[in-house]
């Protein structure tokens, strides 16, 4: 059985007073309301990590990630995070390869094969972010893009780390725009995924392995995204900042 896995990815939002308040919010609704099978994850910026981490624990299946981590172990990399500082605030997951940062930091497949390797090598699970632009889906090119970014940042894992790893699938036209893909088009890829990565890797670890879904996912469009039978969760960002809406997400399934 795969994880079932509803993430929220804030971005870059929320003063640390406003931090600590939406986690607290969305802890005590999930100790009431979270079904014991879904696993929550919060990934917020790095100055919220810690204090979000102390008020998770109070749930076992809710949890903390960072945004992003850097391929190397520490230096001279202004701005940037380690995967050692971001364990260090009890932070369990890290999103790698979103989409704004690929465009906003140029960031490449080679540079993000590192960070997954580094983030597994730490006991960190990877949230590896795959998705196209408009242009590409336009062009009848969606599947051959995605799978190449698979290729160039998984492929060199073993089975076994490959395993550990949860995808997303964020087609860039449907973050942020409210137009949210259909059910058909984010099974189309959720499939294609699987299939490449059973290509790869094998059936076995290919079935064991949960693709979210993003890209505008809100309560009235979860339950029928999360009933297709290849979407496993969802990575959600601005539904996430409003507790009740992120809840009833994860109460979508
Ligand atoms: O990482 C999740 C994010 O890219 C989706 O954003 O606001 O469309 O749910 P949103």
């Amino acid at each position: 059985m795969r994880k079932k896995v509803i993430a929220g990815n804030w971005k870059m939002n929320l003063t640390l007073e406003e931090g600590v308040s939406l986690a607290s919010e969305v802890v005590n609704m999930a100790k009431d309301e979270l079904a014991s099978d879904v696993t929550m994850v919060l990934c917020t910026p790095a100055i919220h990590m810690a204090a979000v981490s102390k008020l998770t624990a109070e749930v076992a299946s809710v949890h903390v990630g960072a945004q992003n981590i850097s391929e190397h172990e520490s230096g001279a990399y202004t701005g940037d995070i380690s995967a050692d500082m971001a364990l260090s605030t009890g932070a369990e997951f890290v999103i790698i390869g979103h989409s704004e940062r690929r465009e906003y930091h140029f960031e490449t497949n080679a540079q993000l094969a590192a960070r997954v390797e580094l983030a597994l090598a730490k006991g960190l699970t990877p949230l590896f972010c795959c998705g196209e632009s408009l242009e590409t889906r336009e062009a009848g090119d969606h599947v051959s893009f995605v799978t190449k970014q698979l290729e160039e940042s998984l492929y060199q894992l073993s089975a076994e780390q490959m395993e550990k790893v949860v995808i997303a699938y964020e087609p860039i036209w449907a973050i942020g725009t409210g137009v949210t893909a259909s059910t058909e088009q984010a099974q189309e890829m959720h499939k294609s995924i699987r299939e490449a990565l059973a290509s790869k890797f094998g059936a076995e670890v290919a079935e064991k392995i949960s693709i979210l879904y993003g890209g505008s996912m809100k309560p009235g469009n979860a339950p029928e995204l999360l009933a297709q039978p290849d979407v496993d969760g969802g990575l959600i960002g601005g539904a996430s900042l409003k507790s009740r809406d992120f809840i009833d997400i994860a109460k979508s399934y």
